[in-house]
Formats: structure tokens, C-alpha cells, sequence
């Protein structure tokens, strides 16, 4: 199957573009376009090695008392960067979400609205806060949560929205804070993929009254393991690092006095900030241990002196990626709006047309890894992770609202189209590999595309099997626990 018209190649860049469409696909037994691996991630240098030795040396390895000095640095110079609010680091980025709920108030029984399109630490944060995740469809030009689906699922149990930033797109934070405002809501913006972007010349995280980062080693800033909330008032940032430091109460700012006048915080935490040592010690809210290390900190704060200069690099590359991407037939860009003024991404997300492409997406990603390209299909709808089902998982929130696990009654018909169909996800290492890096991606497209044909082949050959073979294992896995362990 033929699908590149002659006048769409001569669109394109390549001398030997018809050497490219003869050559045999890489997924059956054919030379990858691309054979030498994109940059490898984290970036490291001896500064890191340097930091953490620094750390090591000090005997400070912890954060007790909390913040450490290396984690206060770290909060501090984050908040900087992404312009507003008051950072607390702790250990990923998915108790963030959970602690910002506990210091809403919000818990058991509360409805939390949760996009279908998301990691599902989105919506099992909730869940350890003992509250319902409410899952609604997405927006099909930007795959982030749909504002009218929110709207339509607002009753008067629900108590906060968590919007994803999914890949490289910022959902509508002028429709939510909006919609936020009019029903009394707080705000979460799961910022797990957009780490320095920005709306409207605002730091992601800083719009809502709360912005959650995840700084697992994959992600953009990283520090291993690890998660940052910024918190829109001082308020409620004493709480929320109370809540993650044992229940304690703790001092983020040392000039807490000075803070308490200019900020009018409450007359109790300024007498709390006069306590003893030993009276401090006494639990001000109920909490856990949620600290990030000195090391972790550290590793951060070296990171972010490479921060600026990686977003930069990925927003100019992203520019170009779309320029070559638009002249693929079949492919379709998620929208570019105009609101969203810095594109700063740990995945980028576009759409695939199979009818017109020629082959499903996954069939693609499939293929198109082989050639040399870091992809994949993403993430499923969210109705489709089978262990938030009740009888699955035992936990007590499931188990308790049962009727709002009911997933085979559940459809999400964009959230559906974009993960069982359409989406294509490139790693963010193709963005620092130069314009060749992008060219490659293209390449291997317009490769794929001129053998759909054989692609079909493929896909009844075990090539394409690998990815169920790889299941197999993780199902059987799943019934032994069914089975055995959950009765
Ligand atoms: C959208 C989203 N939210 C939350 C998380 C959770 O972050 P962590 O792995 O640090 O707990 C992730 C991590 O992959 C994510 O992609």
C-alpha cells in the first residue's frame, strides 16, 4: 500500500528518500533509519558528583530537621524558576497530590474530578487521601481534561479538580480556575510532564492552589526519586509540610515572624513558631514521613542549573518538529494555544489518523521504536486499569463506592479514540539531539508509511506479537493474585 503521493515526497527533505521507501522495515529484519541511540538521560556531570559527595561528607543525609539546607535551596530556587508559590519537596509525585488534598480538608467521601487520559497516580491519590476519584473525558485537540466534562460532573459531594498537563499541552487553567471558583473548588495541576512550561507567562503549578511535580528519574528535572508541591499560600504550605514531617510542626521559612506579619498568618502559627524544641516535637497535624533526602536535594539543585538552557533547547526543537511532522499525511498536531506561552514537555504527544496514515498507532510506535525512535502508544483510559476494581485492589475506597468503579459501564469516547487509536508519544531525548535527531523521526514516519503493506505482514509474524507475548506473563501474574491472595 502506496500512500505518499508523488508530490507529497518531493515536499520533503531527502536525497534518497526513495532508497528509504524500498527499504524493508526494520521490524522485519530491515536496517533501522536511525542506529545511533538519542541522548541519554539524566545528563550528569562531575557537579553532581561533587554535590552529592559534599553531602555525604557533611554527615547530613536526611532532612530531619525539615527542610534540610540543600532541600530548602532546592524549594526556594524551583519556586524561583517557576515564578510563584511556596515549593516543599518530598518523595514523588503522587503524595504530593495526596498530601495537597489532606491539607484542603479534603478525605473520605469527597469526589475528586480526574481526567480519563492521565498516569493513574492521578486519580489513586485521591484514593490514599480516602477520597473518589470522578473520572471525566478529555478535550480531543489538546488530550487534557475536557472543562465542559468537568462542569457535567460537578455534584455537591465534589470538592477539587486535579487537571494533567499531559505531555507537552496545558489544559484550560482559564476554564478550570473558572469553573474552580464558581463551585467552590481547590485546584490540583498534576505538572508531572511540564516542569517549566508556562500559561499566559505563568509557571505551571503556580495557577491553581496547588501544582504537583514529579521529579522521578525519568522526568525532566529529576532527582532520582522524588516529588515537589507548591502550595499558593504560606498557609497552606506550613500544613502540607507538617503533614509530610511526621504531623510535626515545621518551619519552612526561618523569618517565619517576619512572614507571619507581612502574609497575616494565623496568630496560632505564629505562637507555634515561638514553641520549644521539645514542644515542637508535639504532632500539630496527624502526618507521615514524607521528606525528600539531602542527596536527592543535592541532585536537584545541580539539575536546575541545567534547567533553563534543556527548556530552551526543547522549545526551539519543538518548533521544528511540528514544521516536519505537518508535512506527514495522517498525522494531526494537538493544538497550539495561543495562552500557552512555554512549551516544556517530558513527552510529545501527536495524533495519528489511521485511515489516512495507513496503520493504528500502536502498530506504529511498534515499528517505529524498531527503527531506531524512543516511542510509545501511552498511556490506557483510565477506566481501563483493571485494579482499581474493588475486588481487585481491597482498598478501602474502592470498596466503600463500589458504584463509582463501574468501569464497563463507563465511556469515555475521547479518551477511547486517543489511546486505543491515535496517540504517538516521543520521548523527550529526541529534542536534544539537534535537527538530525527530528529528521530521523521523520524519516522512520515516512518509512513506515510507504510500507503499511508490509507493516500488515508484519503484524501476523511474531514481530508484532511481542507486545501481547510481553502481557502474557503480567495477566498470568494477575489471576495468581486474584486467585490466591485477594479472596
Ligand atoms: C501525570 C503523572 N502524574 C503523576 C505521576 C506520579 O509521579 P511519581 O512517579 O513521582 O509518583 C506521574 C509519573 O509518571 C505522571 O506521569
Amino acid at each position: 500500500m502506496q500512500h505518499i503521493s508523488a508530490e507529497d515526497k518531493s515536499a520533503t527533505s531527502f536525497e534518497n528518500e526513495s532508497e528509504i521507501v524500498k527499504d524493508k522495515l526494520a521490524i522485519l529484519g530491515g536496517t533501522p533509519v536511525r542506529t545511533q541511540p538519542y541522548p541519554e538521560w539524566p545528563v550528569v556531570d562531575e557537579r553532581d558528583t561533587e554535590a552529592v559527595t559534599k553531602v555525604i561528607q557533611s554527615g547530613q543525609w536526611g532532612s530531619t530537621p525539615y527542610p534540610g539546607e540543600q532541600t530548602a535551596a532546592f524549594a526556594k530556587q524551583f519556586a524561583d524558576i517557576q515564578g510563584g508559590g511556596i515549593a516543599v519537596p518530598m518523595v514523588n509525585g503522587t503524595v504530593t497530590m495526596e498530601v495537597a488534598l489532606r491539607a484542603a480538608n479534603i478525605g473520605w467521601g469527597d469526589e475528586v474530578i480526574v481526567p480519563a487520559y492521565t498516569f493513574q497516580a492521578t486519580a489513586t491519590a485521591p484514593m490514599a487521601a480516602g477520597a473518589i476519584p470522578v473520572i471525566v473525558d478529555i478535550d480531543p485537540d489538546t488530550y487534557c481534561i475536557s472543562p465542559a466534562a468537568i462542569e457535567a460532573a460537578i455534584t455537591e459531594k465534589t470538592r477539587a479538580i486535579i487537571p494533567v498537563h499531559l505531555g507537552a499541552q496545558i489544559a484550560d487553567m482559564d476554564a478550570i480556575m473558572k469553573i474552580a471558583k464558581r463551585y467552590n473548588l481547590i485546584v490540583i495541576e498534576d505538572c508531572a510532564h511540564a516542569h517549566g512550561a508556562q500559561w499566559k507567562g505563568k509557571g505551571v503549578g503556580t495557577i491553581g492552589h496547588f501544582g504537583s511535580f514529579s521529579l522521578q528519574s525519568s522526568k525532566i528535572l529529576t532527582t532520582g526519586e522524588g516529588g515537589l508541591l507548591l502550595c499558593s499560600t504560606q498557609e497552606l504550605a506550613q500544613k502540607v509540610a507538617s503533614i509530610i514531617n511526621c504531623g510535626r510542626f515545621t518551619l519552612l521559612e526561618k523569618n517565619i515572624e517576619q512572614e507571619a506579619q507581612s502574609n497575616g498568618l494565623p496568630q496560632l502559627v505564629k505562637e507555634l513558631a515561638q514553641l520549644s524544641a521539645r514542644e515542637q516535637e508535639q504532632v500539630f497535624v496527624l502526618g507521615t514521613n514524607y521528606r525528600m533526602t539531602e542527596m536527592q536535594a543535592a541532585l536537584g539543585n545541580v539539575a536546575l542549573q541545567r534547567f533553563p538552557q534543556q527548556v530552551e533547547q526543547r522549545e526551539a526543537m519543538v518548533d521544528y518538529l511540528e514544521k516536519r511532522l505537518s508535512e506527514v499525511p495522517g498525522i494531526r498536531l494537538l493544538k497550539r494555544d495561543s495562552r500557552h506561552t512555554k512549551r516544556s514537555f517530558y513527552r510529545y504527544i501527536f495524533a495519528l489518523e489511521p485511515k489516512i496514515f495507513g496503520a493504528k498507532h500502536d502498530e506504529v510506535c511498534m515499528a517505529l521504536y524498531l527503527e531506531g525512535i524512543p516511542c510509545s502508544s501511552g498511556y490506557q483510559a483510565m477506566h481501563r486499569y483493571d485494579l482499581f476494581q474493588p475486588q481487585l485492589s481491597r482498598l478501602p475506597v474502592p470498596s466503600a463506592f463500589p458504584e463509582y468503579f463501574d468501569f464497563k459501564n463507563m465511556s469515555f469516547p475521547q479518551a477511547e479514540r486517543a489511546c486505543d487509536r491515535e496517540a504517538v508519544w516521543l520521548e523527550e531525548s529526541v529534542f536534544r539531539a539537534g535537527k538530525q535527531g527530528i529528521d530521523d523521526v521523520i524519516k522512520a514516519l515516512t518509512k513506515i508509511q510507504s510500507n503499511t503493506g508490509a507493516l500488515a505482514v508484519a503484524k501476523s509474524v511474531k514481530n508484532l506479537a511481542v507486545k501481547s507475548m510481553q502481557l502474557k506473563p503480567v495477566k498470568a501474574l494477575m489471576d495468581f493474585y486474584v486467585s490466591r491472595s485477594y479472596k
